[in-house]
């Protein structure tokens, strides 16, 4: 595989907990959605970026990392990948196993090939392995991924039996990287590039939806589903995550029409399993 040139920063938060550390966490996501590492200081974050110019809004997100905390980078020659590839070993969850393509498949999992490249999804956030087990946990149907990221969610759910399924994402890297993912593994959701959150984008009827966003993005939608189109469209089952767990409340009562199932909680990150109201 090709190296290319890449800047590795370091970064001391000034604070833990509270609202800083969320306004952090969404920094890094937007930064270096493929994921950062955390050393076991608890203090200490590193992340990679390939070096060049970076768009305007990476320099402002890079500022106000800056402002929260010690910041410092540092520019590689090579290894990238290597890098990288530190962060991204295999995840299994139930009975299914999400791999890069540099590991070999294992007997008695249901195998899902990602590649992330620049797209958040190897499988390893908490937020994905809450929708990942969610995913085992309710009935079959047709399903939309919205915000899909690599794929990994939408892959993984045509792996244990959803049909159809869409991956929704309005990042065209991601969409990108989805379509790549689903050629890999020999799979055909329906991918497309959408704001899921916009009311011009026509989501399809599907049965269950599956939403790893954030906190925003997740309001937005809620407020979409109350909207007088979503009759047409509106999931029997919806699986929200990308929250903290502080945050749930706030996107619960923001939900109308639909009842609470659970929560499940891992390392403090939530995901919401709601099903309509009847
Ligand atoms: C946290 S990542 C989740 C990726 C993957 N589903 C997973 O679980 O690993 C969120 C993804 O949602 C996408 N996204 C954020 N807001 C969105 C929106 N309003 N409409 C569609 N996609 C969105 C981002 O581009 C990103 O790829």
């Amino acid at each position: 595989m090709k190296s290319q040139a890449f800047v590795r920063y370091t970064f001391h938060p000034a604070v833990r907990g509270g609202e800083d550390d969320l306004a952090v966490r969404d920094l890094l996501t937007a930064l270096q959605p493929a994921g950062w590492q955390e050393d076991d200081d608890d203090r200490t974050v590193r992340f990679w970026l390939p070096s060049g110019a970076r768009a305007p809004e990476q320099e402002a997100r890079l500022t106000r990392l800056a402002m929260l905390g010690a910041l410092s980078s540092e520019a590689q020659e090579s290894g990238w990948l290597y890098g990288w590839r530190r962060f991204h070993h295999p995840v299994t969850e139930g009975v299914v196993r999400i791999r890069p393509p540099w590991y070999p498949a294992k007997s008695g999992c249901l195998d899902v090939v990602v590649d992330t490249g620049m797209a958040f999804g190897t499988g390893s956030h908490f937020t994905t392995r809450l929708c990942l087990r969610a995913l085992q946990d309710v009935p079959l149907g047709s399903l939309v991924d919205a915000g899909t990221g690599s794929g990994v969610l939408a892959l993984a759910a045509l792996r244990l039996g959803f049909d159809p399924v869409w991956a929704i994402d309005n990042d065209p890297v991601a969409v990108e990287s989805c379509a790549r993912n689903a050629a890999v593994n020999g799979l055909e959701p329906h991918v497309f590039l959408g704001d899921v959150t916009d009311a011009r984008t026509a989501l399809p009827a599907a049965d269950v939806m599956v939403a790893n966003l954030l906190r925003g993005p997740l309001l937005e939608l809620a407020r979409r589903l109350r909207a007088a189109d979503a009759g047409a469209w509106a999931p029997t089952r919806l699986l929200l995550s990308g929250l903290l767990e502080e945050q749930g409340d706030e996107v619960l009562d923001a939900l109308e029409g639909y009842a609470l199932v659970r929560r499940a909680v891992s390392s403090g990150w939530l995901l919401l399993d709601c099903a309509r109201r009847v």
